[in-house]
């Protein structure tokens, strides 16, 4: 299982929780990677963490004020991206252009949409995995697999129509073992968190129930 923690714009320590994750990731070996924000991608770079953008800009080099430039969130350590987060989505084209830039500089690519439909038209696209999200769910500290769990098995079969190689995640509302567990029984492959983690009084506990019964 692969788990991204999205520290989203929360004001938590990002420093913190990338040792947090890095530790119980090594004592794991759970594969779990943090997005911090992008001005803080080089900070959680250098504690060793896997690092994650929370997003690139469809752009390259040039005159564009205010872009996340891809090879910037490369250059300061990232390993990959999302794109289309819920709460950051863009136009069809601009997913298609942003993924080419992550390409571009070798990020990982990971593309959220909102539900199953949305996951087919993305996959398309030819990330490395696709996340599903329902907005509605997320924060809410209610896990997907539970409320809505056909929403998960029909991300997976709406993806391997398209392609059998993307790989599959889902996310809201999960913050314990047992949603996670929940979430690869449905076949999802990963799974994208938040709040569980970054609102979390002590973040190292809340990595080390999410992990144990992996
Ligand atoms: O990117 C993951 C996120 O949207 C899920 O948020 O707080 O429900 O874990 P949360």
């Amino acid at each position: 299982m692969f788990v991204l923690v999205n520290l989203k714009a929360y004001p938590c320590d990002p420093i913190e929780i990338a040792e947090a994750v890095r530790d119980v990731s090594d004592a794991s070996g759970v594969d779990i990677a943090v997005a911090p924000q992008t001005a803080h991608l080089s900070q959680v770079a250098e504690t060793g963490v896997e690092t994650w953008g929370q997003h690139v800009s469809p752009v390259e080099h040039g005159s564009h004020t205010g872009s996340t430039l891809a090879e910037a969130v490369a250059d300061a350590g990232a390993t990959g991206t999302m794109l289309n987060h819920s709460e950051n989505r863009l136009k069809l084209a601009d997913i298609d252009a942003g993924l080419e830039a992550a390409e571009r500089t070798g990020l990982g690519t990971t593309v959220c949409a909102n539900n199953p439909e949305q996951v087919g038209a993305v996959a398309a696209l030819g990330p490395d995995a696709v996340a599903v999200e329902p907005p509605e769910l997320i924060g809410t500290g209610t896990p997907v697999s539970k409320a809505d769990p056909d929403i998960v098995t029909d991300a997976v079969a709406a993806a391997e129509e398209v392609d059998e190689d993307v790989s599959v995640f889902c996310g809201a509302g999960i913050s314990t073992g047992e949603d996670l567990v929940s979430a690869r029984e449905l076949g999802a492959e990963g799974v994208l968190l938040a709040s569980g983690v970054a609102k979390a009084d002590d973040p190292t506990a809340a990595l080390e129930d999410l992990v144990s019964p992996l």
